[in-house]
């Protein structure tokens, strides 16, 4: 089997940097260093008293001193500002497909100067390197050293400063305002019961619940970055019917969210922007993982959080808005077609080798995976360490989801079909014939070539390269696309891929 693999390098900037001597390859997975072997540290007793007297009073505890004290009421010096949205179950709470006909489509668009972006050299001032430690330039002040933008004590002015920043704040918002409404919707459709027979307690919806506040707060950030032309909540259409399908539908949701970030973060113009912003990703990224853990998947079976660009978390999020309200600010980004993956590993299954074709609750490219299955093949039905899937800190699959080498079925869709709100954006791509399939996960660009079986079908099989050496890059719930070319991209320029991008969709790696 040929893999085509493109290898992006941290050192791409052409610094010379020594590796570390290679040594006597040791076992990252079982976490063994030299000198640690056997430890068996003789500070840590691991002698377990036997329980003999258990806490059986919960009611007033010791008064320990403090004072009166309250927010400050609005109004007040030091008040907190409102909240966009402060009623989680008063937004829009029909759910559904829409059903009328657009009045306006496409993305927003003026009068492009040129049909793609071209490759440019390295920016010529891009050239600091340290090679004796010391600084390099005068300090402005005492403990400072030079440098840095936002440093030299100009004042921050925390709004969007270009469509650049506009386009990528308004996805954002339109991706915190889907969570704020699905997060709700899930504690209000399933019951405690429901939750119960997922493994997830009446604390893991209370955590589910204030996931859906943190959004609230998330939102209004958002919105306050944007102005008076923010976009509103929306009405959406979601895919599970069950509390499982619901968890495995927030993990793909908040990784695509999440991804979408990671993607354009660094390329804000308003640095202010993009400080304020990772204060609310990293929030997202905390809740990401723990759906992974509601999922029983492992919580971060990577090294790296993966970035994607704009069009793609627009791609994977549009399909399930179903409708906005009249005048919502339209986006300027993409809607690839659909790539679908066919032999998609089911997440609920003992073993995923014996996933069957087509096992996604529906065919939109972010569909969790069917949870209702024969009770001898679920995961959740068994506590066998390595086999069970139920909720839990950490799951250890014997079984890999999926792996390298792993055949992969593949169906996509043409473009021009009426997708998002109101169905009024349309499925495009600028592609030539797609020839390869590239993987992005973690830093890494990986393409493998596609091999064509008739109109809109084919497979690839799942790339072996290693992000650094014994770590596979491809795991996690990550990102594939068609592609007519196998372009050589890193993280910083990924966005560049686009005209190449024939269909887009989300692969279930470990
Ligand atoms: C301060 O830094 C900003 C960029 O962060 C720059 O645009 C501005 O010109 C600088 N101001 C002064 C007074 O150097
Ligand atoms: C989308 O459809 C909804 C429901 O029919 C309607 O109220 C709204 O005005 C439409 N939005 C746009 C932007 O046309
Ligand atoms: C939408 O915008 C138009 C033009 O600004 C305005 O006349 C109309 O009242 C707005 N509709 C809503 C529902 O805000
Ligand atoms: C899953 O399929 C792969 C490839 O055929 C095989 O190597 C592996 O043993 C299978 N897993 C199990 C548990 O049978
Ligand atoms: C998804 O598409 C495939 C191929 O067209 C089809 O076989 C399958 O039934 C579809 N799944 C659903 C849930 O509609
Ligand atoms: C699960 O149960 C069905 C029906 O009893 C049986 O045919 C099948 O072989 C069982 N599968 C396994 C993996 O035990
Ligand atoms: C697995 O453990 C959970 C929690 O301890 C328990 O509720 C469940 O019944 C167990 N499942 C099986 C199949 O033993
Ligand atoms: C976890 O999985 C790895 C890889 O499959 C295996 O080597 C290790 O023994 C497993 N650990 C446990 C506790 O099952
Ligand atoms: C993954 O990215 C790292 C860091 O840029 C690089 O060293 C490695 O070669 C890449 N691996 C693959 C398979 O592309
Ligand atoms: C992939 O993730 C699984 C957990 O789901 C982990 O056990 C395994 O080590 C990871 N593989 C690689 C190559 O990182
Ligand atoms: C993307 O960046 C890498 C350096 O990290 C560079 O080698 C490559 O040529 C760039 N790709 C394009 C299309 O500019």
């Amino acid at each position: 089997m040929l893999l085509k693999t493109i290898l992006p390098t941290a050192l791409a900037a052409g610094l010379a940097v020594a590796a570390p001597a290679p040594q006597a390859t040791p076992s990252h997975d079982a976490g063994e260093v030299a000198g640690y072997t056997n430890a068996d540290a003789p500070f840590g007793d691991s002698t377990v008293p036997p329980l003999s007297n258990t806490p059986t009073s919960f009611g007033l505890d010791s008064q320990i001193s403090a004072i009166q004290t309250a927010a400050p009421s609005p109004g007040e010096p030091g008040a907190a500002d409102t909240l966009r949205s402060d009623a989680p179950l008063t937004g829009p709470t029909s759910h559904g497909p829409y059903s009328g006909t657009a009045t306006t489509t496409g993305a927003v668009s003026n009068s492009p100067t040129a049909a793609t972006i071209p490759a440019l050299p390295p920016n010529p001032t891009a050239t600091y390197y340290n090679t004796n430690g010391a600084l390099q330039h005068v300090q402005p002040a005492p403990y400072t050293p030079y440098g840095g933008l936002g440093t030299n004590g100009t004042e921050p002015r925390y709004m969007v400063n270009s469509d650049f920043d506009y386009e990528s704040i308004q996805l954002g918002l339109y991706q915190e305002w889907i969570e704020l409404d699905l997060f709700n919707n899930g504690l209000a459709i399933f019951s405690e019961e429901d939750f119960l027979a997922a493994g997830l307690t009446a604390e893991d919806r209370s955590l589910i619940g204030f996931m859906a506040q943190q959004e609230e707060g998330h939102a209004t950030l958002l919105s306050n970055m944007l102005g008076e032309t923010a976009a509103p909540q929306c009405t959406y259409n979601y895919p599970f019917t069950t509390v499982r399908e619901f968890v495995d539908f927030n993990q793909i949701l908040t990784r695509y969210g999440e991804s979408g970030v990671w993607g354009f973060i660094n390329h804000l113009d308003s640095r202010e922007v993009g400080q304020l912003l990772a204060q609310s990703i990293a929030t997202e990224a905390r809740q990401q993982m723990a759906f992974r853990q509601m999922s029983g998947l492992h919580p971060m079976p990577v090294w790296f959080e993966t970035g994607i660009p704009q069009s793609w978390a627009w791609t994977f999020l549009a399909p399930y808005i179903s409708s906005c309200p009249e005048n919502t600010t339209r986006l300027a980004w993409q809607n690839f077609p659909a790539l679908h993956v066919a032999n998609q590993a089911n997440i609920n299954r003992i073993s995923p080798n014996d996933t069957a074709n087509w096992e996604r609750v529906g065919n939109r490219t972010a569909d969790p995976a069917i949870s209702t299955l024969p009770q001898n093949a679920s995961c959740l039905n068994t506590n066998e360490t390595g086999y069970g899937c139920r909720p839990a800190i950490s799951r250890n699959r014997s079984e890999p989801l999926s792996f390298a080498g792993k055949r992969v079925d593949l169906l996509w869709d043409a473009p021009g079909s009426p997708v998002g709100p109101n169905n009024s954006y349309v499925t495009s791509t600028a592609a030539g014939a797609p020839a390869f399939v590239a993987w992005v996960a973690q830093l890494n660009l990986t393409y493998t070539p596609l091999t064509t079986t008739g109109p809109n079908t084919g497979y690839t099989y799942q790339p072996a390269g290693e992000v650094y050496q014994s770590k596979g890059a491809v795991n996690d719930t990550m990102f594939i696309a068609l592609t007519d070319t196998d372009i050589y991209l890193t993280p910083f320029n990924l966005s560049m891929i686009n005209p190449h991008v024939a269909a887009l969709g989300i692969y279930q790696a470990g």
